[in-house]
């Protein structure tokens, strides 16, 4: 029997989340934290996974039983065995489901020859996640599929830089529900205050424009600095916690160049850039956070063997 194996990466907003929802400019990652699964031909449909193993089954595997029957539909797959594993945290904002479904989509791709290419991948994976979380911006599956830096909205790429990524789990989790309702709230809080908010939301994206120029600097000082303004703007829109405050602080205070929420808040992730990667990890597991050590990656989607 064959077997198509793939891995596809998750991601960090290196600045302008929440701005990005008002057209404004974002820098999205892809980190070298990635999902790994094997496709292998079957008389039925087997997905094994560490929360179970089924069949199709929308509740247990919402993304992958919809790669499957998405797939039905180019290309004649009667069964198949998929095998999941992952180093990426879920509902930790760092594009966990969109790493597994555009893994799974090249997988079944690759195995029964629906020939698609990447950009099809992605569209695809961003049909499946809309499908099943309701709404999702088309930046997860994008980057997981293409790997690198990119600006938002324009889907430009620019170079990755070497820096080490510390990412600190607050290990509360961010939903797709408690990303729609963060979103609402900054959606309210413009809403009433369109003068003062408008600003703060307008000064993201011009942080995300400067950002894009110190990295193609490679200007680590620079970009920590603007990582730091960015993580204050986004608590000023109330999408921050104390317990990511803790870590973000933490984390500067072991030395990181900067240090910001990363992904919609409320819980979930922040991440360092520092040259002490160890320093930085110790301290923010000392104020209670998991650490993990990571870097930026030029690898989208790739082919294991
Ligand atoms: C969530 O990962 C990022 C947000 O900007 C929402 C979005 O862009 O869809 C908060």
């Amino acid at each position: 029997m064959t077997m198509a194996v793939f891995s596809a990466p998750g991601k960090i907003y290196l600045f302008g989340e929440h701005a990005v929802v008002y057209g404004k400019t974002a820098i999205a990652c892809a980190v070298n934290l990635r999902t790994r699964v094997s496709v292998e031909r079957s008389d039925d449909v087997v997905i094994r996974s560490v929360i179970g193993t089924t069949g199709i089954d929308h509740a247990v595997h919402p993304y992958i039983s919809k790669c499957i029957e998405k797939m039905r539909s180019r290309a004649e797959i009667r069964g198949v065995k998929i095998d999941i594993e992952s180093d990426i945290p879920v509902s930790a904002g760092l594009g966990s489901s969109a790493a597994v479904t555009v893994a799974v989509l090249s997988g079944l791709n690759e195995e029964f020859g629906a020939g698609l290419d990447k950009m099809h991948i992605a569209s695809l994976g961003h049909e499946i996640e809309t499908e099943v979380q309701g709404a999702a911006s088309p930046t997860d599956t994008y980057v997981s599929t293409m790997g690198g830096i990119v600006v938002i909205p324009g889907k430009k790429r620019i170079p990755v830089i070497g820096c080490r990524i510390v990412i600190g789990n607050t290990n509360s989790g961010v939903t797709e529900k408690k990303t729609a309702r963060l979103v609402a709230g900054v959606r309210e809080l413009l809403a009433n205050s369109p003068g003062e908010v408008m600003p703060v939301i307008d000064a993201i994206g011009r942080i995300a424009e400067a950002g894009e120029r110190v990295v193609n600097s490679c200007d680590y000082v620079s970009i920590g600095r603007l990582m730091n303004v960015n993580h204050g703007l986004l608590d000023a829109l109330g999408v921050g916690t104390a317990r990511l405050a803790e870590l973000v602080y933490a984390a500067r205070d072991a030395g990181a160049f900067g240090a910001k929420i990363t992904g919609a808040g409320g819980g979930g992730c922040m991440f360092a850039l520092t040259d002490d990667p160890q320093k930085v990890a110790a301290a923010i597991e000392d104020a209670g956070g998991t650490a993990i050590v990571t870097r930026i990656t030029e690898d989208g989607v790739r082919q294991e063997c």
